[in-house]
Order: C-alpha cells, then structure tokens, then sequence
C-alpha cells in the first residue's frame, strides 16, 4: 500500500471493562482478556483480543501489537518493552492466540518483582484526508502481574 501522507497519532484508553451490551467508548481498541492470570512464565498464555466494539464503533483495526512494559514510574531504564506478538486484524472481529514467555530472559530474572502492564495497540484507517488513508493507533492499558512456575 502506499500512502500520500501517513500520520501516526497515539492515544491511551484506560483499560476495557467486561463487554456488556452495548460498547463502551473504552472499548474502541478492543478488549483484551488472557489466561492464566496472574501470567505464569515459562506456561503458555492464551489472549483473546476482541474487536466488536472497535468495528461497531468505527475503529476497524488494521494492525494489532502487544509489548510487556515496565510503566515509566517503575522502570529503572533498563528494562525495554517486550514486543510478543503481531497480528494482521482477525477478519472474524475476534483473535485467539497462545505466547509463552521465557522464563530465563534476563529481565525477569534480574527484575523478579517488576511490575507490568499489557499495552495492545491498535491501528486503524481514519477516512479524513482525500489523498487516501491516514493509519492512526490507539490502545488500552491491562495491569499485569507475572509469576515463576515453582512460586
Ligand atoms: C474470547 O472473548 C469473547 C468475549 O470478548 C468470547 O465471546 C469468546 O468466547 C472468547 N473466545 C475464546 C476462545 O475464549
Ligand atoms: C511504581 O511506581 C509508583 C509511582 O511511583 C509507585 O507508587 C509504586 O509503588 C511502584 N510500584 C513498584 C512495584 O515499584
Ligand atoms: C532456565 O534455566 C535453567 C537453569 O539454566 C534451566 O534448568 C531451565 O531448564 C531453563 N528453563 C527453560 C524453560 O529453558
């Protein structure tokens, strides 16, 4: 695809509650759920991210990634987001997908007691320039604790 002019623009949502019958404004990104929670490294996580609200709501994704992110106030700068998965947007609204995540990478093992948060960000088409179209993000914020298997 080639775009006239591309202009990436980003907003946080605060995070999506359980769907109810109609779609909260919250749910414009998608709603994320995945278990187990609390994570368990070294186990595999299932994420089911669903797009019903966002489509309903006119913010059809695109593209949809997921990083592990040690919220500013808590990094100690060495601590880089962790990008575990990309994904073409599930035709059918929903996406169900399985991660496991190494319980030997260095940043959890140095950084046992880290505190995280699951940013899905979510790109999508915004039909207001004649050129074309102009992909912009959004996202929600899911808190998340991980846990070592032997805990
Ligand atoms: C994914 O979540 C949706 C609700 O958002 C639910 O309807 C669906 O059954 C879930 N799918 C799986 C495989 O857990
Ligand atoms: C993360 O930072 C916030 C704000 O400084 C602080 O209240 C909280 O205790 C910190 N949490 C951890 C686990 O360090
Ligand atoms: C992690 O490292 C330990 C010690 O080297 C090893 O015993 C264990 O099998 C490793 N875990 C995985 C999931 O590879």
């Amino acid at each position: 695809m080639l775009f006239k002019s591309l202009l990436a623009v980003s907003a946080l949502a605060a995070p999506a509650f359980a769907q109810l019958d109609f779609c909260a404004e919250a749910a414009r990104f998608g709603d994320l759920t995945f278990s187990p929670n609390p994570i368990v490294l070294g186990e595999p996580v299932t994420f089911n991210a669903s797009f019903a609200c966002a489509i309903e709501l006119g913010y059809t994704p695109v593209y949809t990634d997921y990083t592990l992110v040690v919220p500013a106030a808590n990094n100690t700068g060495f601590q880089p987001d962790i990008y575990f998965a990309r994904r073409d947007a599930p035709a059918s609204g929903t996406d169900v997908f399985t991660v496991t995540f190494d319980p030997n990478y260095s940043q959890f093992t140095t950084y046992p007691n880290a505190q995280y948060e699951i940013i899905l960000t979510t790109t999508h088409a915004a039909t207001t320039d004649s050129f074309g179209e102009t992909l912009v993000q959004g996202g929600t914020i899911t808190p998340v604790t991980l846990i070592l298997a032997s805990n």
